[in-house]
């Protein structure tokens, strides 16, 4: 299975992408967790990649495109794998058929942006291994701690209300015309976000059955 994930930011992307690649055995593989990795260890990458990150705007297909392509040559995915939050514009979407890779299905997930502004006010990330919970919809044992590693949690800087708002306004911009790159390809199927994350994945099971 060769899968992408489509949805604004705060969809549940990364969360459906952690059980569905725990229940498929494929690896997922978040933009966003590899340039946050990079800014936190101060590589080249990270510091292009940090102002981009914290204003809520897309660092540019150039960086994208050369992590995706690197990451895709990996042995671990030969037997498929899950894309979360890339490709993000038409120029990155594009450049992945052009280096030959095929994808199966595109699941967007859809969530009004009301909900979206909800959920990124309560979600706390492991600032270790980057699991992601939210202080109602998905807590952790205990708040401070991931439940995975023992890390610390933590706010994503971007989770911040006037960044949320820039995001949102960017996805709508440069994102969302994705789902009719994908539709005309005949890949796009669209899950409607719920309020429980576990009904959310039986959806986009449903829809990988279809
Ligand atoms: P990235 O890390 O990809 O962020 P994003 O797409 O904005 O997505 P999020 O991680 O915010 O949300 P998500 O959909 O994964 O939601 P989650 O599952 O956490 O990108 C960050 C930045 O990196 C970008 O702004 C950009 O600068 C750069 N970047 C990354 N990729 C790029 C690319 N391809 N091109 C250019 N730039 C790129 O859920 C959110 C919260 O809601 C959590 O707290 C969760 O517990 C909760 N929740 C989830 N599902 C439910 C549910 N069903 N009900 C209730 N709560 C739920």
């Amino acid at each position: 299975m060769r899968l992408i994930l489509l949805g604004a930011p705060g969809a549940g992307k990364g969360t459906q992408a952690e059980i569905i690649c725990e229940k498929l055995s494929i690896p997922a593989i978040s933009t966003g967790n590899i340039l946050r990795k990079a800014v936190k260890n101060g590589t080249e990458m990270g510091k292009k990649a940090k102002a981009f990150i914290d204003s809520g705007k897309l660092v540019p297909d150039e960086v994208i495109i050369s992590i995706i392509k690197e990451r895709l040559a990996e042995p671990d995915c030969a037997r498929g794998f899950i894309l979360d939050g890339v490709p993000r514009t038409v120029v990155q979407a594009e450049a992945i058929e052009k280096a030959g890779i095929e994808i199966d299905k595109v699941v967007d997930i859809e969530v009004p942006d009301d909900e979206i502004v909800k959920r990124l006010s309560g979600r706390r990330v492991c600032a270790s291994c980057g699991a992601s919970y939210h202080t109602v919809y998905k807590p952790s044992a205990d708040p401070t701690k991931c439940d995975r590693c023992g890390g610390e949690l933590i706010v994503r800087k971007d989770d911040e209300p006037s960044t949320v708002l820039e995001r949102l306004a960017v996805y709508h911009e440069q994102t969302e015309p994705l789902k009719d790159f994908y539709a005309a390809r005949g890949k796009l199927v669209v899950v409607e976000g719920q309020e429980q994350v576990a009904d959310t994945t039986a959806l986009v099971f449903k829809a990988l059955e279809a």
